[in-house]
């Protein structure tokens, strides 16, 4: 099976929105457990239209940024038709590529896209992290009761997300949060600071 056929349907793009999903994470509370700060320069992949990267720009605000990267210019049509403030940063681009500098994020957001992607994301996620930055990673269990996500078959265990990111070269690989149906994994470049 081609990564393609796993691609989130655009056409769906305005239930990435829905207030019953707004309802479910809650994204400004959900994003607190990361440590995030104003200035901080996150990265949020395969960003859809911009249910965490509105969120995310409120809590690095105008002194940090959100580059906002997805390969579909629709996702990012949506998000702009939302007026994101100037230092959301659109990028058109298709993982596992990240066509930004080395060692420039603070913090990396991948939310239900890392199961979308064929290649090596983390080795890209390792060389545009600055030293001591972080990823994050949210993605379905392939044992949640609630299927109503991708296909089962689709999803990856939080196990295989984890060794990805050791054999890229990140450090401190935790699952660092998890329910039922979802879980989160962290890693950090290095050491902290
Ligand atoms: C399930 S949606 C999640 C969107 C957003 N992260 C959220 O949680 O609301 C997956 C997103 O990843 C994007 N995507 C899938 N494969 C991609 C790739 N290879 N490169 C960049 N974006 C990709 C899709 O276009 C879609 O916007």
């Amino acid at each position: 099976m081609s990564n393609n056929d796993k691609r989130f349907n655009p056409e769906k793009r305005h239930g990435l929105l829905s207030q019953e999903r707004q309802a479910r994470w809650n994204p400004p509370q959900f994003l607190q457990q990361f440590g995030l700060q104003p200035g901080h320069a996150a990265l949020d992949l395969g960003c859809g239209p911009g249910f965490w990267a509105l969120p995310l720009a409120e809590i690095v605000g105008p002194t940090g940024k959100v580059w906002a990267l997805d390969v579909s210019q629709e996702m990012l049509d949506t998000l702009a038709e939302q007026q994101p403030p100037a230092h959301v940063i659109p990028v058109l681009g298709e993982l596992p590529e990240i066509g930004l500098a080395t060692a420039v994020t603070d913090f990396i957001w991948s939310a239900f896209v890392y199961h979308e992607v064929d290649g090596d994301l983390p080795a890209e996620m390792l060389r545009v992290s600055r030293p001591g930055g972080q990823v994050a990673i949210l993605e379905w269990r392939p044992d949640a009761a609630d299927q109503s996500g991708p296909p089962g078959d689709h999803r990856v265990w939080p196990d295989e997300v984890k060794l990805a990111l050791q054999q890229a070269g990140f450090t401190q690989v935790t699952e660092a949060w998890r329910d039922a149906n979802a879980y989160v994994i962290t890693a950090y470049k290095g050491t902290t600071t």
